[in-house]
């Protein structure tokens, strides 16, 4: 089975088939605003693409730049947060934002931006490679659960997540790693759903090891809890 051979079937698929997100520019496009791709992954943890649309519009209108919300009063932003919940994220967000403004601009890899306050692993490696087009590997739970079946991964998680991480390493690719994941998030959230996955429709069905298994639906597995 061929690693390159599915990113260009999946990446073929996000060229038809990206959604249009307000954080997003086309496929083929120059990537986008490093302020945008940060501010939209954070608001997208633990909250739908649905719920952040409206959250993110406002923020972008009101703090055009990462300088403009680095600038922005604490009692303003936490305002605007209100109904994303989870506080602890707007904070870091303004840690992150002043930091970057001490900075100048976003470090442009991984590594600098895993040093910035509030900034995760999972953050730092979609941001480098959506806005910074870098070769990082990009693993969320649509993500997890997309792999998991393509290479039909038994172990539970969470102790599942280096295969996971291993498997998702084989197959990105060194271009276009940022429409890579956002074309697995995309599947993930489209085709490769947690339950009834239309594996008829999905562009990676030759590659998938639990497709041809006839059992994509009950992977992952889950720890019991
Ligand atoms: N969830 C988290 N980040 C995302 C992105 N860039 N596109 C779609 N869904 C996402």
């Amino acid at each position: 089975k061929s690693g390159a051979g599915t990113a260009d079937r999946l990446l073929a698929w996000y060229d038809r088939n990206a959604r249009l997100l307000p954080w997003r520019s086309p496929p083929g496009t120059p990537a986008p605003d490093p302020y945008r791709v940060w501010l939209s992954e954070v608001m997208l943890q633990q909250t739908t693409v649905a719920a952040v649309g409206p959250y993110f519009d406002k923020f972008t209108r009101t703090w055009p730049t990462v300088h403009d919300l680095a600038a922005a009063d604490d009692a303003v932003v936490m305002a605007a947060w209100a109904g994303l919940g989870y506080y602890a994220r707007a904070r870091n967000l303004l840690a992150c934002a002043r930091a970057v403004a001490a900075l100048g601009a976003f470090p442009d890899t991984e590594e600098g931006l895993r040093a910035l306050p509030g900034l995760g692993a999972y953050t730092a490696a979609a941001v480098a490679a959506i806005a910074f087009d870098r070769h990082a590997v990009v693993v969320d739970a649509n993500v997890e659960r997309v792999v998991a079946r393509l290479f039909a991964i038994d172990t539970p998680l969470p102790a599942a997540r280096p295969a996971i991480r291993a498997a998702t390493a084989t197959i990105t690719p060194q271009r276009r790693a940022g429409d890579f994941a956002q074309a697995m998030m995309d599947l993930g959230a489209t085709i490769c759903t947690v339950k009834t996955p239309r594996c008829l429709l999905c562009p990676l069905r030759q590659d998938c090891r639990a497709a041809a298994e006839g059992r994509a639906e009950g992977l992952p597995v889950k720890a019991a809890k």
